[in-house]
């Protein structure tokens, strides 16, 4: 069974450190996932090794040239393909992307090969997003992590990363932990709650106890507040 494979494309490989951290690295370590981090500035020409310009039709700030992004992609999808991935899955870093929600994880998670490039200053040469969109092997998806603008799509890799990997079969140790969680949708025709608040150890703390119900034993007393707190979380978020 072929695993997934993460590759980011990024003019700052550092800031992937954190792949080989916590839950990521810990399924890396264990074989149920492989990540890889490219610098796109391996693919850069010229004595300067620039990755960007001015914008065609003027205004502020530079592009990431389509030159170095096309080439870095076609070297990740070469060396992905030589391993047995045939679909590749772009992700494009936007703020002006799909917004990323538990749905779009679940959907990604589903996927065995994701190439996520990391756009800096005003984004990528839009054809990049033309030319993989009209290649069959390639399916492009351009990602939002919310409506906010980031200095790059480094964080926001990292974002989808840690949302998605942890739908990776076996990444979770408690897979039924995943059914109850925020966001999850429960069945088709209720809306996806957030979770109910979660309570551990002392029974009470700072003259604040556990709610009795979750220490009553009784499990369908217990289901009902569970089921009643994550409605009144999920509707206190639409004031
Ligand atoms: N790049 C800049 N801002 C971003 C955002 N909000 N989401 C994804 N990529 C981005």
């Amino acid at each position: 069974m072929i695993t997934p494979r993460y590759d980011v494309i990024t003019i700052f490989p550092d800031y992937m450190s954190p792949l080989s951290l916590s839950l990521i690295g810990k399924a890396e370590e264990r074989g149920l996932l492989t990540t890889k981090v490219t610098d796109l500035r391996n693919f850069a020409t010229g004595v300067h090794k620039s990755v960007d310009d001015t914008p065609y039709g003027g205004g502020a700030g530079m592009v990431m040239s389509p030159v170095p992004w096309g080439e870095a992609i076609d070297a990740v999808a070469h060396e992905a393909e030589a391993d047995g991935y045939e679909e590749h899955t772009l992700i494009i870093l936007t703020p002006a992307g799909r917004k990323l929600d538990q749905a779009l994880a679940y959907e990604l998670a589903q996927r065995k090969h994701l190439i996520f490039a990391c756009g800096r200053y005003e984004g990528i040469d839009y054809r990049i997003t033309e030319h993989y969109s009209a290649r069959p092997q390639f399916k492009v998806m351009e990602v939002s992590i919310g409506d906010y603008v980031l200095g790059g799509g480094e964080v926001a890799t990292l974002v989808i990363l840690e949302a998605v990997i942890r739908l990776i079969p076996g990444v979770i140790g408690n897979a039924e932990s995943l059914k109850e969680e925020s966001h999850t949708l429960v069945d088709e025709e209720t809306e996806p709650l957030v979770e109910y608040p979660n309570y551990t150890k002392p029974p009470v703390w700072r003259d604040l106890e556990v709610p009795t119900e979750l220490v009553s034993g009784n499990h369908g007393l217990i289901a009902k507040w569970r089921a009643a707190k994550a409605r009144e979380r999920t509707e206190k978020l639409k004031d």
